[in-house]
């Protein structure tokens, strides 16, 4: 069959559309040996060999789109060389799936995986302001003037937050919804406004909701 080289290769997993006319571009990607240049290239897939940086792509099977309850203590990388705990060790797929963004070591929550480039392109171009909604538990009081700042932005350190939606849910936990992904971003609105986390726990990404799901569990989701 006939398609794209962008398609294959987002397809394979590799990275999404965009970014493979970018390695287009770039002159990284060999068909059959030879360097393409032109974006609109289609390739065979049953019998044109793709190589990228010395990695040859395999033609998918089939999408692959899972969720995760990830526990603490997982890191979210795909190769991890000081043999800590990773996420990735949870899933235990032939094909090569990925994590859509990170939630860091000592958050808990939906973690969703998949092969589908395009669609984790979808899901963390912060040009389409996602939602992503975390519990934070914390000791701290909650107080209207913190739940007012970290609606209307606070500073994370040189970074101002967008507006958020947030809400109290009981004497101890607040609901926070962003719509971008800075790396501990909730953690750091908190300690901007003094509210010690004890706990955080992504509920919900974009529509996909964690429900019932227990620790440690996978689920599919489409
Ligand atoms: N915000 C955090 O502080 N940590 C996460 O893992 C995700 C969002």
């Amino acid at each position: 069959m006939l398609v794209r080289l962008n398609k294959f290769i987002a397809e394979s997993g590799y990275c999404s559309r965009r970014k493979a006319d970018e390695l287009i571009k770039n002159k990284k990607v060999y068909v059959n040996d030879v360097c393409i240049l032109e974006l609109g290239t289609k390739i065979d897939t049953e019998n044109d060999k793709v190589v990228i940086d010395g990695n040859i792509l395999k033609k998918p099977q089939e999408n692959i789109y899972l969720m995760l309850n990830k526990p603490k203590g997982y890191i979210t990388t795909n190769k991890e060389q000081f043999s800590r705990k990773a996420t990735i060790d949870l899933i235990k797929e032939e094909q090569r799936v990925f994590p859509i963004g990170r939630l860091d070591k000592d958050t808990e929550g939906l973690l969703l995986f998949t092969n589908d480039g395009d669609f984790a392109n979808l899901m963390m171009h912060p040009s389409h302001l996602i939602e992503k909604t975390y519990i934070v538990e914390t000791d701290s009081d909650i107080t209207k003037e913190k739940i007012y700042k970290l609606k209307n932005g606070v500073d994370i350190g040189g970074y101002i937050t967008r507006e958020a939606k947030v809400r109290k849910i009981s004497k101890n936990r607040l609901e926070i919804v962003i719509s971008e992904g800075k790396n501990r971003q909730v953690r750091r609105m908190c300690q901007a406004v003094d509210i010690n986390v004890i706990n955080l726990k992504r509920i919900k990404y974009g529509n996909i909701e964690l429900g019932n799901l227990k620790l440690r569990r996978l689920q599919i989701f489409n």
